[in-house]
């Protein structure tokens, strides 16, 4: 794996302390929008919703540093079908968590590219009247967004390049990889 790799642009300390900033906001504005509520009131509002595959690293880095009460739903999407890294659509792989109603709901994804996977989860989320949602992603490519969606958590905008690692894949692979990295042109 690691001779695939041709360069870091976000190493696994930059994204640690950024992913614990991200909580921090996370956590203080859900606090925020639950402050009219009781602390038993506050209980089970919050469900953090990743989108696989690509976030299981970030989310489990994430909700160890949120002190709520939460649960995750999780929703499996693809947008890369094969080995093409232009974005062909979204394909849903699995129906969303039920029962959103009232609930504080966070979407979580790695990356932000065009913008249509979060784009139809968070209009599928809004029909079942949740109290609120919000979008987390870890990644995103300025300029990209086909479509007007403005996420509340950003990690780090990036250039416009294909990147691997943290939970991002090439074709299945490099998941595994601690670092947000590019491939070189041969292991593409
Ligand atoms: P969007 O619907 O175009 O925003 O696509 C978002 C999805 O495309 C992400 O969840 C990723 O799975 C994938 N994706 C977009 N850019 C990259 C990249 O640079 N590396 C790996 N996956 C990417
Ligand atoms: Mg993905």
């Amino acid at each position: 794996m690691h001779r695939d790799i041709e360069g870091i642009l976000i190493t696994k300390g930059q994204i640690a302390i950024r992913v614990r900033e991200l909580a921090e906001q996370l956590s203080a504005d859900l606090s925020r929008d639950m402050s009219h509520l009781t602390e038993i009131q506050q209980e089970g509002r919050v469900v953090l919703i990743p989108v696989l595959t690509g976030s299981i690293v970030f989310v489990a880095d994430l909700i160890r540093h949120l002190p709520q009460k939460l649960s995750l739903g999780l929703v499996a999407v693809s947008s890369y079908p094969g080995k093409s890294m232009e974005s062909k659509g979204v394909m849903m792989r699995s129906d969303l968590p039920k029962n959103l109603a009232g609930k504080h709901v966070i979407l979580v994804d790695d990356i932000l590219d065009s913008g249509q996977t979060l784009d139809v989860l968070k209009k599928l989320i809004q029909e079942q009247r949740p109290a609120s949602v919000r979008i987390c992603v870890l990644l995103r490519k300025p300029g990209k967004a086909v479509v007007d969606l403005k996420p509340e958590y950003v990690g780090f905008d990036i250039p416009d390049e294909f990147v691997v690692g943290y939970g991002l894949d090439y074709d299945g692979f490099y998941r595994n990889y601690p670092e947000i990295a590019t491939l070189k042109p041969e292991a593409r």
